[in-house]
C-alpha cells in the first residue's frame, strides 16, 4: 500500500522504516529539513539500537522515500499517518495540539482521491471526532478522507521490535471501511499472531493514556513502597520480587528507584487529568496528580541522601553522576531524572561530572552548566560520591575494586537499585539506595 508518515520524530521514523520492511510503499514527511536529509541518507537522528539497520535495509528497498513537501504526500498516500509531536501546552497541563492540526491543514486541501487518515500521536480522547469536523471543512469537492485512531505502544530502546511485534494493535474507527483497510496494512503482523482490537476512535485514544498512566502508577507504586520500607528498615527489591510473582501484579515495571521521566509518561498523566477535568471526570483520576507528586519526590530523596552523605553541605563537593538519559539505551534527556538531579546537586554547589554513553550530546545542550565526561574513569576521578542514576548494562559490568582506586572516597547512591551492591561493599564502598536497608 502507498502510506505517508507525516512527522518523521522518534515514532514516525521507526514506524515509517518499519511499515517499508513489511513491504508497503513509503513517503516520510517532516518540516525539519536537516532531519529528513539525515533519514534519506541512511542517517538515525537519534539512537535507537536496530534502527539504523532497519533503515539501511528500507531505504536501499527502494520502498522508503523521504521529503518536506505535505502536497506531495496527500498525492502520495492511500492512507496518512501523523505521528507528530503533542507537547504540554505552555503555561497548562493540557495537550498541544497545534501540530496536529497544521498536518491536517496542510494536507487535506490537496488530496486528489478519497483516502485514510490515522492518528498515532497521543491525544487527548475527542480528538478524532473534533478533526473529523475540521477535516469536512476543508477536503475537495468529491473527496473522502475518513479519520481512524491507532495509538502506539513503542518504548524507546525497543523501537523496532516493538514496531514489528507489537503486544498488540489498537485501532479505533468508524465505518468498517477503514478497518478492512488497516487489517490489511497490519497484514503480516496479524498473520504473525498479533492481537488486534477494533474499537471506536475514543476508546482507542484512550487505550493509549490509560496504558502510560498504569504504568506511570506501578512505578509510583512501587516508590512509595520504597519510602515505607525506608521508614521500617525494609527491602524494597525483596519486596518488588515477592508481589511479581503474584501473575495478576507481575514484576516489570516495579523497580523502585528515581522514578519515570522522558517525553510520554509525566506528560501524558499531566494531560490525561486535563483532559478528564473538562469532561467534567476530575476526581475519577485525581489519584494521577499523587502519581506524579511521589514520582518528582523520588528525585528530591535522592539530592537529599546525596547531601546527607556529604556531610549536610555539597559546595565544592566533587559528584560524579553516572547516567543522563531518562532511561537505558537511548540519547533522550527529556525530563530526565537523572539530569534533574545533577542539575539540583549543581544549584547547591556541588562540583559535578556527568558521563552517560550515549547522552552527553543531548545533555550538554540542555544542561550547558553541567560538566559532561566522554570517558568514565576520568568522570570518577577523585569523586567524593558516586550517582548511578540511569542503568545503563556497562555501569553493572563496572568493577567497583579498581573503581575505588580513581575515587577520593569510595560512596555510591545507587538510585535504579541496578548495581550488585554486595560485590560494591565487599571492594570497600559505602552503598546507599532508596528503600533499601544500609
Ligand atoms: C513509555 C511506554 O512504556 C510506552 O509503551 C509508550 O509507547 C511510550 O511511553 C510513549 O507513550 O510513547 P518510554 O517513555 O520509552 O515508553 O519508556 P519506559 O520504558 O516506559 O520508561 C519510562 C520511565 O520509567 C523511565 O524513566 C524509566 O527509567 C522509568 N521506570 C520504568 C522506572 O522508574 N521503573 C520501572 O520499573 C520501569
Amino acid at each position: 500500500m502507498r502510506l505517508t508518515v507525516i512527522g518523521t520524530g522518534y515514532l514516525g521514523a521507526v514506524h515509517a522504516a518499519c511499515m517499508a520492511d513489511i513491504g508497503h510503499d513509503v513517503l516520510g514527511v517532516d518540516v525539519d529539513v536537516e532531519k529528513i536529509t539525515a533519514l534519506a541518507e541512511g542517517r538515525p537522528p537519534f539512537y535507537e539500537p536496530g534502527f539504523d539497520e532497519v533503515l539501511t535495509r528500507a531505504l536501499a528497498s527502494g520502498r522508503l522515500r523521504f521529503g518536506t513537501s505535505l502536497r506531495e504526500a496527500a498525492v502520495h498516500g492511500e492512507v496518512h499517518f501523523i505521528c507528530v509531536g503533542t507537547p504540554q501546552r505552555a503555561g497548562s497541563h493540557a495537550a498541544d495540539l497545534r501540530y496536529v492540526d497544521a498536518v491536517v491543514d496542510g494536507l487535506v486541501p490537496h488530496l486528489p482521491a478519497s483516502c485514510l487518515v490515522v492518528g498515532k500521536s497521543t491525544v487527548p480522547v475527542g480528538t478524532t471526532a473534533r478533526l473529523t469536523a475540521r477535516i469536512a471543512g476543508l477536503v475537495p469537492a468529491g473527496v473522502r478522507a475518513d479519520v481512524a485512531w491507532n495509538p502506539e505502544f513503542l518504548r524507546e530502546g525497543f523501537a523496532v521490535e516493538d514496531t514489528l511485534r507489537p503486544d498488540r494493535i489498537v485501532v479505533g474507527t468508524v465505518g468498517r471501511e477503514s478497518d478492512e483497510t488497516l487489517r490489511r496494512l497490519y497484514a503480516p503482523m496479524l498473520e504473525a499472531g498479533v492481537p488486534y482490537i477494533s474499537t471506536d476512535p475514543s476508546t482507542a485514544e484512550l487505550v493509549k493514556v490509560a496504558a502510560n498512566s498504569f504504568l506511570a502508577t506501578k512505578i509510583s507504586f512501587i516508590n512509595a513502597m520504597a519510602e515505607v520500607c525506608d521508614a521500617a528498615g525494609a527491602d524494597v527489591v525483596t519486596l518488588a520480587d515477592a508481589l511479581g510473582h503474584d501473575t495478576r501484579i507481575g514484576r516489570r515495571f516495579l523497580n523502585a528507584g528515581l522514578g519515570f521521566g522522558g517525553g510520554c509518561l509525566p506528560k501524558d498523566i499531566r494531560a490525561f487529568t486535563a483532559r478528564a477535568q473538562e469532561l467534567g471526570v476530575g476526581p475519577a483520576v485525581a489519584f494521577l496528580a499523587q502519581v506524579d507528586e511521589i514520582n518528582e519526590r523520588q528525585r528530591t530523596r535522592t539530592v537529599e541522601l546525596a547531601r546527607q552523605l556529604a556531610g549536610g553541605d555539597l559546595t565544592e563537593r566533587r559528584v560524579t553522576v553516572l547516567g543522563a538519559t531518562f532511561k537505558p539505551n537511548s540519547d533522550d534527556v527529556r525530563d530526565s531524572p537523572a539530569l534533574a538531579v545533577a542539575a539540583a546537586l549543581h544549584r547547591e554547589g556541588a562540583d559535578i561530572r556527568v558521563h552517560d554513553p550515549e547522552g552527553t550530546e543531548n545533555a550538554r545542550r540542555t544542561h550547558p552548566e553541567l560538566r559532561c565526561e566522554a570517558d568514565l574513569l576520568t568522570a570518577c576521578q577523585g569523586a567524593e560520591l558516586v550517582l548511578h542514576l540511569t542503568e545503563w548494562g556497562q555501569y553493572r559490568e563496572l568493577d567497583p575494586v579498581k573503581l575505588a582506586l580513581v575515587v577520593r572516597k569510595p560512596v555510591l547512591v545507587d538510585a535504579r537499585n541496578a548495581l550488585p551492591h554486595d560485590e560494591w561493599r565487599a571492594a570497600g564502598w559505602t552503598v546507599k539506595a532508596l528503600g533499601r536497608p544500609a
